[in-house]
């Protein structure tokens, strides 16, 4: 199985070549790759912050009760050490771990960081916000920190702005995707419903897609949880949105029934979100929500951070560990068999538990993708009410 870091394979373009032209343009790639590297030399200071030294160390569950951490931090520490192993810097040795000996010299994350960031100034939120969650996990582990205080608060919010932003080129291909997905599913004139919206940029990115199809809606409804998120959305929606279309702007909690959220069912043409499904508690329950609300023959688009196997690391996962929304999801078999990001198999489970059919996923080789190069994560399903 290929290691991280890696140069990205030349071959991944001709595997992924119905994603939209430029998705992994040389600049892609090479951000990728430094985002890899840090990533690498983050996971393994963080290691030695919590005194995990070469040699054996016990798995995850076991480290817990033995240190006296909280069980907050245990998904955290499972990624680091699942990632640390992705870095071949660790390897399964019972039911632990056997971590590698430092190889010296070493980079260490704030020059990689430091070189990433004068290369790709437009970069610097997703390498904040790592920076920030590795920080944060010492005092996470030791009780004395919410993941939720180091991540979310007034001081943070223009952070994740700019983190779930077009400008940010590792985040915007998860829109660009998404989008595209968004344009093929559409018609001229149809009802658009997106959840999960946040700061906007999926509805940009998916907004520029429909009027470049000529599939230009009638009707525009966003909606998302957070009233800031909602408000900033909701202008970035006003802002991108051709004139003669119609926006509605909602509070909308996909955990509960979208009817007594003040939408009627068959009333939605398409219904899209980017990696905003994964935080449901029964994504089941909410996709079948989201297709009552689908005309005939309507479509649902999810852009997803795609697990590469039901069970696999995702290196780039660190900060979402630390929020007990994505920790505590409940696991459903064969559909969530890990919290968080879900696997192309089990999304498509769940789609079709939900009454979905017709299940397509974009780029239609995705899990050769990730096979080949193991920080490839981005994708779309698109499905049939
Ligand atoms: C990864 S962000 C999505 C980013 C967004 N698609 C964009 O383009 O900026 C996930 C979003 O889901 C929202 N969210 C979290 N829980 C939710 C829930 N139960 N119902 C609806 N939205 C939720 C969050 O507030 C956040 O804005």
């Amino acid at each position: 199985m290929p290691r991280l870091p890696m140069t990205i394979p030349s071959d991944l373009g001709a595997i992924a070549a119905d994603l939209p032209p430029g998705v992994l343009d040389e600049e892609f790639r090479q951000a990728c790759q430094r985002l890899d590297r840090y990533i690498g030399a983050l996971a393994w200071e963080v290691a030695a912050a919590l005194e995990l030294g070469p040699g054996v160390q016990p798995a995850a569950d076991a480290l817990l009760p033995e240190r006296n951490w909280s069980e907050a931090g245990s998904l955290a520490l499972r990624w680091l050490l699942e990632t640390l192993a992705l870095y071949g810097l660790a390897e399964e040795e019972g039911s632990g771990w056997r971590l590698a000996e430092p190889r010296s010299p070493r980079t260490t994350s704030v020059e990689t960081r430091a070189e990433a960031e004068r290369i790709t100034p437009a970069a610097a939120p997703a390498y904040e916000v790592l920076a920030r969650c590795a920080a944060a996990l010492p005092a996470v582990l030791r009780g004395e920190q919410r993941g939720e205080d180091a991540l979310f608060g007034p001081a943070t919010l223009g952070l994740w702005f700019d983190y779930f932003s077009n400008a940010n080129p590792l985040y915007a291909p998860n829109n660009v995707i998404a989008g595209a997905a968004v344009a093929r599913a559409a018609r001229a004139g149809c009802r658009v419903l997106e959840v999960g919206g946040g700061g906007g940029s999926a509805a940009q990115a998916a907004l520029a897609a429909l009027v470049q199809a000529g599939a230009t809606p009638s009707a525009y409804v966003f909606t998302e949880l957070q009233p800031a998120f909602l408000r900033r959305g909701t202008r970035a929606v006003q802002q991108a949105l051709p004139p003669a279309a119609e926006l509605r702007s909602l509070r909308l909690d996909i955990n509960l029934d979208p009817g007594s959220q003040g939408l009627a069912p068959g009333s939605i043409d398409v219904v899209f979100g980017v990696n905003t499904l994964h935080l449901a508690q029964d994504p089941i329950a909410a996709l079948a929500n989201l297709r009552a609300l689908l005309s005939p023959g309507g479509a649902l688009v999810l852009g997803e951070l795609l697990r590469p196997g039901p069970t696999a690391p995702v290196h780039l996962e660190l900060p979402f560990t630390l929020l007990e929304e994505y920790r505590r999801a409940p696991l459903i078999a064969g559909v969530r068999e890990r919290p968080g990001f879900m696997s192309v198999g089990g999304w498509t489970r769940a789609l079709e538990r939900a009454g979905f059919r017709a299940v397509e996923v974009s780029p239609a080789q995705v899990e050769r993708c990730a096979a080949i190069y193991p920080g490839f994560y981005c994708g779309a399903l698109t499905a049939r009410a």
